[in-house]
């Protein structure tokens, strides 16, 4: 039987994470959803014509849901599904101001999911991300490997891209990888970058790093604060779409991605951003790495704010 994966909310990250969906031509069926009557329906409509030139068969299927669960049906049977239901950020706002309306957005989402989906893995976008994919958890009450969040591939990207074009060498040579929450205390790891294989500190000046280091943290209010009406779309829906490829495919890639850490680090029970190995089951095991000890210290300090905002999603 093909795959099928849904996408709720059909936004700038929901409709640009179906597109790529669909055109990595491996799915069976992409469904996305949202609230806005017809929105979905006529995005799918208009994705399905792309297939004879792009090349792809995939099915996009559009449908309209109500917050009473009416349309749910729809996303039966789905093997992975991307939560990016909720608002962005406008620009001057941090990611934590959307906890509360987004909190009621992404609870009632997942209920639907675990009612309707109950065996799919399921990747959440919407922000805040390390609280989001927390809640969700718990809404669904699905196991904790079926429930990660998209934030770590995205922040790697940008330090990544930024590196590149520092250093005027293709983005294929450069490694990069930020680990931690998806917000100030974003954790990057310049032991672990690398151009070429040659470590990042023999190349750049550490005031240089650092500079990256804090453009990479601030990436997203970055993009924000140009676009004036909504947040980036295309390098996050990149990162959501080849985490849910990677569980189709039990891939088993390592992927920096929001995980339920419980042990790890000496870090116990919180979602946090680290190396996970994805196959069909979500999150197969995450994958520790050697860190200099102040990246651990940043990690743990990571851990600890987040946690401390995760027990108060429990109420939301
Ligand atoms: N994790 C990340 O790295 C990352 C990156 C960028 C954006 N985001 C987050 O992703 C989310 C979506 O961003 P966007 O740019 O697509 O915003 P958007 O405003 O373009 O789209 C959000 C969509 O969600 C829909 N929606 C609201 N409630 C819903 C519900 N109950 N069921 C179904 N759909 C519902 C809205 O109608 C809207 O179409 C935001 O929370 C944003 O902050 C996360």
């Amino acid at each position: 039987m093909g795959k099928k994966v849904t996408v709720v909310g059909a936004g700038f990250y929901g409709a640009t994470t179906a597109q790529r969906l669909a055109e990595y031509d491996v799915f069976e069926t992409v469904v996305l959803t949202d609230i806005i009557d017809g929105k979905p329906e006529g995005l799918a409509l208009d994705l399905c014509q792309s297939r004879p030139i792009e090349g792809f068969e995939t099915r996009i299927v559009g449908r309209t849901t109500g917050v009473d669960g009416s349309g749910y049906e729809v996303i039966e049977g789905s093997d992975i599904v991307v939560i990016t239901a909720g608002l962005p950020r406008k620009p001057g706002m941090s990611r934590m101001d959307l906890l509360e309306t987004n909190a009621k957005i992404v609870r009632g989402v997942a209920e639907n999911v675990a009612k309707y989906a109950p065996h799919a893995v399921v990747i959440v976008v919407s922000n805040p991300l390390d609280e989001m994919t927390a809640l969700a958890q718990l809404a669904t009450q699905f196991p904790k490997n079926r429930v990660m969040g998209q934030a770590g591939m995205l922040d790697t990207a940008r330090f990544t891209n930024f590196v590149a074009e520092e250093l005027k060498v293709p983005v294929s040579s450069v490694r990069t990888l930020t680990l931690g929450s998806h917000g100030d205390t974003m954790v990057p790891v310049p032991s672990r970058c690398t151009v070429d294989g040659k470590p990042l500190a023999d190349l750049l000046p550490a005031e240089k790093v650092e500079e990256l280091v804090v453009r990479t943290r601030n990436g997203g209010a970055e993009v924000v604060a140009l676009l004036k009406t909504g947040s980036a779309f295309y390098a996050p829906s990149a990162a959501a779409a080849r985490m849910a490829r990677a569980v189709a495919e039990d891939s088993g890639a390592v992927m920096p991605v929001c995980a339920w850490v419980d042990g790890e680090y000496g870090i116990g029970g919180v979602y946090l951003g680290v190396e996970a190995e994805i196959g069909a089951a979500g999150v197969r095991r995450v994958v520790e790495t050697d860190l200099t000890a102040p990246e651990l210290a940043g990690l743990k300090e990571a851990a600890e704010a987040v946690r401390a905002k995760q027990a108060d999603v429990a109420d939301m």
